[in-house]
C-alpha cells in the first residue's frame, strides 16, 4: 500500500463575496492549496493559483465533486439557505474542519434567539455542531464592509442620511476576519469556539462618516434618520422580518460603547485594523 500523502485542500464556500474572497487571498499568500466553490467559475476572477470549481449549495449533486479531497472548509453562507445538503455532503467527503462566519446576534447557549437573523444563524450553528465535524464560528455585529452602503448616497452630495447615527459599533475589517479564517482553517486549535470578532475601537455612525470624509478629503455629514418610515421603505425590495431584526440590533447599540476584545490579534498575532485603516483600503469604492 502506498503511503504517499496527497496534499491537503482547503475549501472556501462564498469565495466570491466579500469574506470569502479576502480568505481566499490569505490562503495564497500561505501558499495553501485553495479550492472554491462558485456557482459561475467563468466570473470568479480569482487567483490563477486557485483551484475554481462549479458547485451550488442549492444543487447537492454538485456537492461531492467540490468537496472531494477537502481538509477544512472556511463558509460565507448566503442569510437564509439551507445548510443541510453541503453538511451531508462534507462528512461524507471526510471534511474535518468547518469555520463558519455567523453573526454576533445570536445570544450563544440559547436556542430561542431574540430575531430571525440570530435564529438563522444559531440554526446553522447547531446544525454544524451535530455534524460531527471540529467546528468553529466566527461572529460578526455590523462590519465594517456594511459601510460601503454610504457609497451610494455619496455620489449625490455630502450628506448622509440613516437611521440610528449613534449607534456605536466596533467594526471589523473583511481583512482581519479572513486572517483569522485562514489562521484556523490551516491551523486549527480552536475547535468548539464560538468568537466575537471585532474591530480595535468603538465608533458610532456618525464617527465613522467623520472618518470617512477625512479619507475622501470631503466635508461629509450625517442626518439622523426616523426609522419607521426608513424601514417601510426597505420593506418593499428586502424581508421585512430581517430588516426589523437589523433595525433592532442597531437601536440596541445606542447610547453605549460598542464591546471590543483582541481576538483578532491573539489568534493572528497582528492588532486588528482600524475603521481609519478599512476606508483607505475602500476608497476607491467611495470614488463615484
Ligand atoms: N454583513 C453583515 O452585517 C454580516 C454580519 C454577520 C455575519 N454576516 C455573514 O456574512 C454573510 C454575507 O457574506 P457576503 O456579503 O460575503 O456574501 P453574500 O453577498 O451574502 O453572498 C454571496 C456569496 O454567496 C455565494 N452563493 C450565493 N448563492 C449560492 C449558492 N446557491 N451556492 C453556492 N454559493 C452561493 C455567492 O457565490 P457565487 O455567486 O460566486 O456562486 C457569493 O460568493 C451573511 O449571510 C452572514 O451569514 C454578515
Amino acid at each position: 500500500m502506498s503511503d504517499e500523502r496527497k496534499p491537503l485542500m482547503y475549501l472556501v464556500i462564498g469565495a466570491t463575496a466579500h469574506f470569502g474572497r479576502q480568505t481566499v487571498e490569505e490562503l495564497v499568500a500561505t501558499n495553501a492549496p485553495v479550492r472554491a466553490l462558485t456557482r459561475t467559475p467563468e466570473r470568479a476572477m480569482l487567483p490563477d493559483v486557485v483551484d475554481v470549481v462549479h458547485g451550488d449549495l442549492t444543487k447537492p449533486e454538485t456537492l461531492p465533486a467540490v468537496l472531494a479531497g477537502v481538509e477544512a472548509a472556511v463558509l460565507v453562507l448566503q442569510y437564509g439557505m439551507d445548510v443541510a445538503p453541503l453538511l451531508a455532503a462534507a462528512k461524507a467527503a471526510g471534511v474535518r474542519r468547518l469555520v463558519f462566519l455567523s453573526s454576533g446576534a445570536v445570544v450563544p447557549q440559547t436556542e430561542r434567539q431574540p430575531n430571525v437573523i440570530a435564529q438563522y444563524h444559531r440554526d446553522v450553528e447547531r446544525a454544524i455542531e451535530s455534524s460531527g465535524m471540529e467546528w468553529t464560528f466566527l461572529r460578526l455585529l455590523f462590519p465594517a464592509i456594511n459601510s460601503l452602503t454610504f457609497g451610494m448616497q455619496l455620489e449625490g452630495g455630502d450628506v448622509i442620511r440613516a437611521p440610528y447615527t449613534d449607534a456605536a459599533f466596533s467594526a471589523v475589517h473583511e481583512r482581519d476576519v479572513a486572517a483569522v479564517a485562514a489562521r484556523i482553517l490551516t491551523g486549527g486549535g480552536h475547535g468548539g469556539k464560538g468568537y466575537d470578532l471585532t474591530g480595535p475601537e468603538s465608533l458610532t455612525q456618525a464617527q465613522q462618516v467623520q472618518i470617512l470624509g477625512r479619507t475622501l478629503g470631503r466635508p461629509l455629514t450625517i442626518e439622523d434618520l426616523d426609522p419607521a418610515p426608513v424601514l417601510e421603505q426597505m420593506s418593499q425590495f428586502m424581508d421585512r422580518e430581517f430588516l426589523t431584526a437589523l433595525f433592532g440590533l442597531m437601536a440596541k447599540a445606542v447610547g453605549k460603547p460598542a464591546p471590543v476584545n483582541d481576538l483578532v490579534e491573539q489568534i493572528t498575532g497582528r492588532p486588528a485594523r482600524t475603521y481609519a485603516e478599512w476606508t483607505e483600503d475602500h476608497r476607491a469604492d467611495f470614488a463615484g
